[in-house]
């Protein structure tokens, strides 16, 4: 694959990629096995949205991630697994042993009547069986749909129903740290409302007690004893969808965002090789969970695709102590070791006694995903974890663009602490204002936007492409707008802010504060609330609600309890809110808009300047939260 090695190439490669990205692209392209090649490299315009990369090409992804390296590399190791427990013995996958796994666990699926284009939904742990199941279904052409298994049943079911999934794949139960969680009865309460589902497939993990319901569950070593080992691989268009991914927005339920066949493949290889610039023989880790984009991208398709060795780990970072990744990271040699700022600051908070007694002399190049990075945790991480010879990849992307965007390509571009530094070849950022003129030059600060299509772009939200338009493409004129601010410095390095909507990001998860007030307006003495976004320590940002009570006479500390339990039950255990302030109003316009600015400054604690509050329905309603405030 073409390899940037130095920075006047990425400058050249760069500007070729603008110049004429057809060419550059299909260049790309060319190093896949494709049945058939594309009669047209791109077809597109950003009002519909349609955007159509490599049209008419045939070919199936995971001949590409699997097949593809057999001749040569059929013992070279795929995936090493990491167990939750440290004494727990590891589980080494080749790639013959993956094709395998997967051609059976394919030929499983089209034995429960799953055909091409049909839905399959998957809740796991962290086991390779996850990876399994994703690849499966891109053999014949299912659609997966992963759900992050710390989602509640309610989230789960909305998911399942939104796509109408035919199957589940889950597991018995999962191990985190001390925690051995009931995955399986999350599923039975889930299908509850979800008719559509025939068949559940359920792997066994932790060997707990488990419903299982004949007719539709089914254990999954039982159906792998007896399935085929081969199973050839469906021939799909470019443009087929690969799977969809749920995410939060700044409005209404999540959404299911489409990523298609061709270009995601193109791009996720591509961005790979080139961020972490994989040499054979490193052992990659993407410490994500397959849930969310990052384990898509990193964990499966793209490393796959370079025929790249990967660590899956089951657990979580401090346990049984903070010092878990750095002994994971010596015992199986990690070359590249891909995490959050999250799980940085945790690890960083919980003092350098639990990173002293590791080498970490493996290392070689450290990655950075899902929020902005503070200097302090970006130093932390450069000095005692890379020992300040590793470069660290501080990388920009969301789902909706399938594939890293912004970021230094690893040794190659100079870094500075906080900064994703650049856009990859064929990625056209721009900042504008308010009103979507541009901003130019350098030294300023906008909301950030996408000019030009990318191979791995979002096609649709699931079964509402309208949505997928107002989302993305209705606020600016002909742009992807990335919900995102951004700050462009004298040196043209970019640097992203947060978001500008009301999405917040608590450690490295997308959360809608619409979808949180629904979860608090549950409860039967909640009236009203209002959810914002305020800066934490070791989370980035933490989730405080305002709420209104009908009840006068209730304890609080029983209501909050109740409110958590509820936020717990709707959405799962990541959105549950740190600060529940109970207060009487909340600051309307008169037009009936909740000013959400005046409710972020008191909750950072910024209550001197509140700025303009005289188009308050009520002002004295201010000066009682200010008072209440947590
Ligand atoms: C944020 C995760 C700053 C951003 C891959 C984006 C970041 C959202 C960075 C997408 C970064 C992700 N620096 N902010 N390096 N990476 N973000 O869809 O706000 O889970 O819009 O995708 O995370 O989150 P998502």
């Amino acid at each position: 694959m073409t390899r940037i090695t130095s920075l006047a190439q990425y400058h050249s490669e760069y500007k070729k990629s603008v110049e004429n990205p057809e060419l550059f692209w299909s260049d790309i392209a060319q190093e896949f096995v494709w049945k058939k090649k594309w009669d047209k490299v791109l077809e597109w315009n950003f009002k519909g949205p349609d955007v159509k990369w490599f049209l008419n090409g045939k070919f199936n992804i995971t001949e590409n991630c699997l097949d593809a390296h057999l001749p040569k590399h059929a013992d070279r190791i795929a995936y090493i697994w990491e167990g939750n427990d440290p004494k727990e013995a590891n589980i080494r996958l080749t790639y013959k042993e993956l094709y395998e796994e997967v051609c059976c666990f394919a030929n499983v699926l089209k034995k429960y009547g799953v055909v091409k284009g049909d839905r399959v939904c998957i809740y796991m742990p962290m086991v390779p069986q996850a990876v399994i199941a994703m690849l499966a279904c891109a053999r014949i052409g299912a659609v997966h749909s992963v759900v992050f298994a710390g989602f509640s049943a309610a989230s789960l079911s909305g998911r399942i129903q939104d796509s109408d999934c035919k199957i589940v794949v889950t597991s018995d139960g999962a191990y985190r740290g001390m925690k051995d969680i009931p995955i399986k009865a999350v599923v039975d309460e889930a299908l509850e409302v979800c008719p559509g589902v025939s068949s559940v497939i359920v792997f066994e993990r932790t060997k707990s007690k488990v419903t299982m319901i004949p007719g539709r569950d089914t254990w999954w070593h039982e159906e792998m004893k007896t399935a085929d080992k081969h199973c050839p691989p469906e021939v799909m268009d470019s443009e087929d969808p690969l799977f969809i991914l749920y995410t939060s927005g700044s409005t209404g339920k999540p959404k299911g965002v489409v990523h298609s066949c061709g270009g995601y493949m193109v791009f996720t290889r591509y961005s790979f090789e080139n961020v972490f610039q994989y040499e054979p023989k490193d052992l990659f880790w993407c410490t994500a969970d397959v849930g969310w984009v990052t384990g898509h991208s990193y964990i499966v398709y793209g490393p796959l695709l370079a025929g790249a060795s990967s660590l899956i780990f089951e657990g979580v970072p401090t346990w049984p102590d903070a010092g878990r990744f750095w002994q994971i990271v010596d015992k199986h040699k990690v070359n590249i070791l891909y995490t959050a700022p999250t799980a940085i600051r945790a690890l960083q908070a919980s003092g350098l006694e639990y990173v002293k007694p590791y080498k970490l002399d493996s290392l070689r190049i450290l990655g950075s995903v899902g929020e902005p990075i503070n200097e302090e945790a970006w130093s932390w991480y450069n000095v005692n974890i890379g020992k300040g010879r590793c470069p660290i990849v501080d990388t920009w992307w969301q789902t909706e663009t399938g594939g890293i965007m912004i970021s230094p390509l690893a040794g190659i571009t100079p870094t500075k602490p906080g900064f994703a530094t650049f856009p990859l070849p064929g990625i056209q950022p721009m900042l504008v204002d308010e009103k979507g003129k541009e901003i130019l030059g350098n030294g300023v600060s906008g909301n950030l936007c996408i000019r030009f299509p990318w191979p791995s772009i979002i096609r649709t939200t699931y079964g509402d492409h309208e949505r997928c338009r107002l989302a993305y493409f209705a606020t600016y004129d002909n742009l992807y707008f990335t919900g995102d601010g951004c700050r462009r410095d004298e040196d043209g390095y970019y640097r992203i802010t947060g978001r500008v909507d009301d999405v917040i990001n608590v450690s490295g998860h997308r959360i809608g504060t619409a979808e949180v007030e629904n979860a608090i307006n549950m409860h039967a003495d909640v009236v009203e609330s209002a959810v914002v976004g305020y800066p934490h320590d070791i989370k980035g940002q933490g989730i405080y609600a305002y709420v209104i009570s009908t009840n006068d006479k209730k304890d609080h500390e029983l209501l909050r309890k109740e409110i958590l339990a509820e936020v717990m039950k709707i959405i799962g255990p990541i959105a549950k809110p740190d600060k529940i302030q109970v207060v009487k109003g909340l600051p309307k316009t008169r037009s009936g808009k909740i000013m959400r600015r005046i409710l972020r400054k008191v909750a950072e604690g910024d209550v001197s300047n509140l700025g303009d509050t005289s188009t308050l329905l009520d002002p004295l309603v201010v000066e009682e939260i200010k008072s209440g405030r947590l």
